[in-house]
């Protein structure tokens, strides 16, 4: 091992690793890199970048360890792991471009929704010409995060009225901010909903029955964070009885999405296989290898995890 390099060991079980490996090797920072799966001795490796589940016993071959990333915007993956070691720095992808992709991705599926373009395409498939009206929006965002509080800021910009929830009281210039105690509130507003809170004990399950009720009439979900927030179920009752108009789905309890999953068949439905926002290798190589120089002179790492909070 060369004293001065750093050895890695990458495991992608969703993306290829590829463009990950060639990007990272360009470093002088980098000594060898290791693709899991692999029969190599990994006992010099110290840092492990990941993306989705990492296997079973892998953190046993690696005894050096001292930092773990996730090579994506969100750690759900690593914090329901047992193996994973509570005492190492782990961080996550914060990008613009990451925060860019997202903002554009939910300005299109509201645009679709306030522009009834569903109905303009079923339309034309019968030369029928219907002039759809169309009103200005509120829209409640949940999670004012690096995404949600991008995107917030960007709907204000558009001309949207635009709501925002947190676990802390955030302030957002144009954007009516409500703290975890004043759901109700912000739920009453929400004429399309977004959600971009991160899975922890507290959210799993947040997209249900109850809070489905405290949205308008009419009030259309945009479920762009993980499917572990949303029960499938009670928003199909709640679209079927029609208390919500619509549903633009990213990401889903287990993906790929199951092909006998009533929401692939479901009229109001429109899906998308976890593509609202897909990490850029090159741009979070370079806040990989920040880290990394970080790591080295013993500097605070950047975008670290909080444990304890799950994100
Ligand atoms: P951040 O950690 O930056 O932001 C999380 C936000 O959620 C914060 O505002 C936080 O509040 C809030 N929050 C956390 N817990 C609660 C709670 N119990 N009640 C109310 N608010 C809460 O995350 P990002 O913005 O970077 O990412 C959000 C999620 O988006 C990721 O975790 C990931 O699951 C998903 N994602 C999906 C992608 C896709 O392609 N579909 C791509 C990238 C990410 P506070 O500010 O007070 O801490
Ligand atoms: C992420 C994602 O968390 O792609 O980055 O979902």
């Amino acid at each position: 091992m060369d004293q001065q390099k750093v050895d890695i060991l990458i495991s992608s079980s969703v993306w290829d690793p590829k463009p990950w490996v060639e990007g990272l090797s360009k470093s002088d920072l980098v000594g060898e890199i290791h693709v899991w799966p692999t029969k190599a001795d990994l006992t010099n490796v110290e840092v492990l970048f990941v993306w989705k589940p990492l296997a079973e016993g892998v953190i046993d071959l690696l005894p050096n360890l001292k930092w773990i990333s996730s090579l994506g915007a969100g750690v759900d993956h690593l914090m329901i792991d047992a193996q994973i070691p509570s005492d190492l720095p782990i961080t996550r992808i914060v990008d613009p471009f990451l925060a860019r992709d997202m903002t554009n991705y939910v300005v299109m599926g509201l645009m679709m929704h306030q522009r009834s373009m569903l109905s303009h395409l079923e339309n034309q498939k019968s030369n029928t010409w219907e002039r759809i009206t169309y009103q200005s929006l509120k829209v409640g965002v949940m999670g004012l995060g690096a995404l949600g509080g991008h995107l917030a800021e960007k709907l204000v910009d558009l001309g949207f009225e635009v709501f925002g929830f947190s676990r802390t009281l955030k302030e957002i210039e144009g954007v009516k901010c409500f703290e975890a105690s004043g759901i109700k509130d912000f739920l009453g507003q929400a004429e399309v909903l977004v959600n971009l809170l991160p899975v922890t004990p507290q959210t799993t399950d947040i997209l249900n029955k109850e809070v489905f009720e405290g949205l308008p009439k009419g009030a259309y979900l945009i479920n762009v964070a993980r499917g572990n927030h949303l029960v499938e179920q009670d928003l199909i009752d709640s679209l079927d009885q029609g208390h919500l108009s619509g549903a633009l789905l990213d990401v889903f309890r287990t993906e790929p999405l199951p092909s006998d999953s009533a929401l692939w068949r479901h009229p109001k439905v429109i899906i998308t296989p976890h593509v609202a926002s897909v990490t850029t290798p090159k741009s979070a190589i370079e806040l990989l290898l920040n880290n990394l120089s970080r790591l080295k002179t013993g500097e605070d790492l950047l975008h670290t995890v909080n444990i304890n909070q799950g994100y």
